[in-house]
């Protein structure tokens, strides 16, 4: 089975796996279904079997019961031990409250502890709610302070609520998890990331094949593809992680699951890498959280 690469985060050592499984977009269930998917839980099982140890979940996907279902049972074989697995929840709709926030979550995945807990976007309105970016980012940090969270972090955060929250943090965002494919690269912000050591997660990784096909890559892939004898996803994603970042991918098909994690087995040579960051930059490409970024 594939050995997984990990980057340290800038909190107490903790080594996050460069590829993770997602638990969002095609698994994603509509809030208030309390009908568990036995699918998701499968899919996830068989993500666990093939050698994914990184899971990408959320309150707001629905399905934390189904991943700690797939997390508990002995059918995902042989069943990974809790201490070499990276689970990951994030906090949204109930960003007022972050500390009972994590018990539900806890409770739901069936676990002690989450490796990662992600502020999971910046939009809320703060009087609705009552409570502004800064608090919600002192909330977490007493969680981390306490041990209930190994890291903390934030997603879909721009360099304006980064700022925010350096000005007044006591530990900086391990991680900002954004979408980021060559159609939306976003220099100022990784830029930003590399500065305060914060590590990006790129989720969306394969827009570029997939919801923003066609476009200007397509010959430089399949070139790419036919160059180093692997699928466009694989290209796709070994740049993700040959550009420094953490991919966040997702399937239901178990086949797509071993392609993904046998990124680990080449590298793209750096002058690839820049091709296709040049040549990605001809089309700018959005697909989440369209309305809230007003592009
Ligand atoms: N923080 C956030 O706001 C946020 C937002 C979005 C996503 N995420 C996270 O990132 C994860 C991955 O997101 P994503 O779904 O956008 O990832 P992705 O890796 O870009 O796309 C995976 C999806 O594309 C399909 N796919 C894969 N290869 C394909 C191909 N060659 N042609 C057509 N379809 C193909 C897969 O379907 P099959 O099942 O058929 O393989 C799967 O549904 C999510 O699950 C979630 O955990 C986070």
């Amino acid at each position: 089975m594939a050995t997984v690469p990990t980057i340290k985060l800038n909190h107490g050592g903790v080594e996050i796996p460069v590829i993770g499984y997602g638990l969002g977009t095609a698994h994603f269930k509509r809030a208030g279904d309390e009908t568990l998917d036995p699918a998701i839980t499968t899919a996830t099982q068989t993500a666990l079997t093939v050698g994914f140890t990184h899971l990408d979940g959320a309150e707001a996907y629905g399905n934390e019961p189904e991943l700690g279902l797939a997390l508990s049972s002995s059918s995902s074989s042989p069943k990974t031990p809790r201490s070499s697995l990276f689970i990951t929840t994030k906090l949204y709709k109930s960003i007022s409250s972050p500390s009972e926030a994590l018990s539900t979550s806890l409770k739901k995945l069936g676990v002690d502890y989450v490796d990662l807990y992600l502020i999971h976007a910046p939009f809320w309105d703060e009087k609705e709610k009552g409570i502004t970016i800064e608090q919600a980012w002192g909330e977490l940090e007493g969680l981390y302070e306490k041990g209930l969270v190994k890291a903390i972090g934030v997603s879909n955060f721009g360099v304006e609520e980064l700022e925010r929250i350096r000005k007044v943090a006591r530990v900086l965002p391990a991680v900002n998890q954004v979408e980021y494919h060559p159609y939306l690269q976003n220099p100022e912000l990784k830029e930003y990331h590399n500065k305060h050591g914060i590590v990006t997660a790129a989720y969306g990784p394969l827009i570029p094949i997939t919801k923003g096909a066609p476009g200007p890559l397509d010959s430089v892939i399949e070139d790419l593809s036919k160059k180093y004898n692997k699928s466009a996803t694989q290209i796709l994603l070994r740049w993700a992680v040959d550009d420094g970042n953490v991919v966040i991918t997702t399937s239901s098909k178990e086949w797509r699951m071993k392609e993904a994690l046998a990124i680990t087995e080449f590298k793209l040579e750096d002058e690839d890498v820049e091709k296709i960051r040049t040549v990605g930059k001809e089309k700018r490409h959005r697909v989440f959280w369209n309305k809230e970024y007003k592009e």
